[in-house]
């Protein structure tokens, strides 16, 4: 469903007109494509306490695309005015769908001042995301000790994270990955449509080998994509009791992505909600991954430094009026992610277990909702727009990269810094 609102205040009457009435003026999102791949305009990079050239274009006279800024020396509350010092300059003059990342320590990684003080970067980061305007955001990495920032700042400082804002990553030290013989094999279930074939989409861009899984029921219009990208469709309910059994037995070769996408509604309020209607969408949404990935990591399918990416939702952080089904199965991803990353075995082999959380994505899933509650869920975030379903597979193509060991047991929103959940 297509937001006539951002469409019609980005033609400069309908911005005049918005401007007038006091209406919110989104700025169109600058995304990735292969013409714009980069920001636009240069990175800076700083030390908190640093002061910013002034005044604040880059030597080429442009405004700068990005600013990092290195705050994991702070140690005291004290420190935090270096971040004053150095992004006060900055604050109202960077490029359009800028990007300001902040480095930062973890806050359990020293005493009780440098846990207050790197806490409170999270605060900052959350606000300047709420501040910043015209398509910026603002999002921090918490280093572990010997982390690098690596991919997950490649990410951040491209147009690959249009939607991404708000939001606190902890990196740790990546194990070593050995180069790839030939290309990944990724598996992506729900894939027929939505985000799933954006999904599909962005891992084929990357150079994956993809297996796209639907229901029979879609199985044309997954065909359909399979053929447009090139992949491999799978038919298959991911309920069925042998459905992990059947998948390793598919994957022969081993897999090395799985993207567990395929999700369902059933909206009710509990107290009319059948059993029934509540069990479905507990199952296909978490009972499903959990019996599907176990089976997969018995049968050896899931090769050593294999990426596991769930999918939540910000309803399973903030809750949802008719969704205690949904809203317990995104939250129960959550849970499993974390556990699945802290899992002895799992880690020993390389193997990383994340999640997305998106917020409003313009999908068949979102285009079925209310149109007042619709129109709520695009304007209630610091971008104040719904996301496409390729911002979620941005961000699921960075969590599934090879080069993010680093990254493990995190939940990224991509949801625009929603005020829900926040
Ligand atoms: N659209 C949003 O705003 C939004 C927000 C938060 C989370 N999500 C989550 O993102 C994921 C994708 O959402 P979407 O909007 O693209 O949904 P969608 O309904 O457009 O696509 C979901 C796909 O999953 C498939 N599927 C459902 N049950 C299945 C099963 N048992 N086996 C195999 N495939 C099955 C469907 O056939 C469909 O093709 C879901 O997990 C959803 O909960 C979406």
């Amino acid at each position: 469903m297509a937001d006539r609102y951002l469409r019609l205040t980005g033609t400069g009457p309908g911005r005049f007109v918005a401007r007038r009435l006091g209406l919110p003026l989104p700025t169109p999102l600058r995304r990735w494509s292969a013409g714009t791949p980069e920001l636009p305009g240069p990175v800076l990079r700083l030390t908190a306490g640093e002061p910013a050239p002034a005044p604040a274009p880059a030597p080429t006279g442009e405004p700068y695309g990005g600013v990092v800024v290195d705050a994991t020396a702070l140690a005291e509350p004290a420190d935090l005015h270096g971040l004053h010092a150095t992004l006060h300059p900055l604050a109202r003059s960077l490029a359009p769908c800028g990007r300001i990342v902040l480095l930062g320590a973890r806050p359990q990684d020293g005493g009780l001042a440098h846990a207050a003080t790197h806490q409170a970067l999270e605060g900052f980061t959350r606000s300047l995301g709420k501040e910043i305007g015209r398509g910026g955001t603002v999002n921090l990495l918490r280093l572990a000790p010997g982390a690098v920032p690596g991919s997950a700042l490649d990410f951040l400082l491209s147009p690959r994270s249009a939607y991404v804002s708000g939001q606190v990553v902890e990196v740790g030290p990546a194990p070593e990955v050995p180069a790839a013989a030939g290309p990944r094999t990724a598996l992506v279930t729900g894939a027929a449509r939505g985000i799933g074939a954006a999904v599909a989409e962005t891992l084929v861009r990357g150079g994956a080998d993809v297996v796209l899984l639907d229901v029979p029921q879609a199985g044309e219009a997954l065909a359909a994509v399979a053929a447009r990208l090139g992949g491999r469709a799978l038919t298959l309910d991911i309920t069925a009791d042998d459905a992990g059994e059947r998948l390793a037995a598919a994957l022969p070769d081993g897999l090395d992505v799985l993207v567990h996408n395929a999700g369902i509604t059933r909206d009710r309020k509990l107290a009319n909600m059948p059993a029934e209607r509540f069990d479905t969408v507990v199952d296909v949404n978490l009972g499903a991954v959990l019996r599907t990935t176990a089976a997969l990591l018995k049968a050896g399918t899931l090769r050593d430094h294999g990426r596991i990416v769930g999918t939540a939702s910000i309803a399973g952080i903030a809750g949802n009026v008719g969704q205690t089904n949904y809203a317990a199965s995104k939250a129960g991803i959550i849970g499993w992610v974390r556990a699945l990353a802290a899992d002895g075995e799992v880690r020993g082999r390389g193997i990383t277990a994340n999640a997305v959380a998106p917020g409003f994505i313009e999908t068949a899933m979102t285009a079925a909702v209310p149109v007042v509650v619709r129109e709520a869920g695009r304007r209630m975030n610091s971008l104040g727009q719904g996301g496409l379903p390729v911002d979620v597979a941005e961000t699921v193509g960075w969590l599934a990269d090879a080069a993010s060991g680093g990254v493990n047991g995190q939940v990224v929103r991509v949801c625009g810094q929603s005020l829900l959940g926040a």
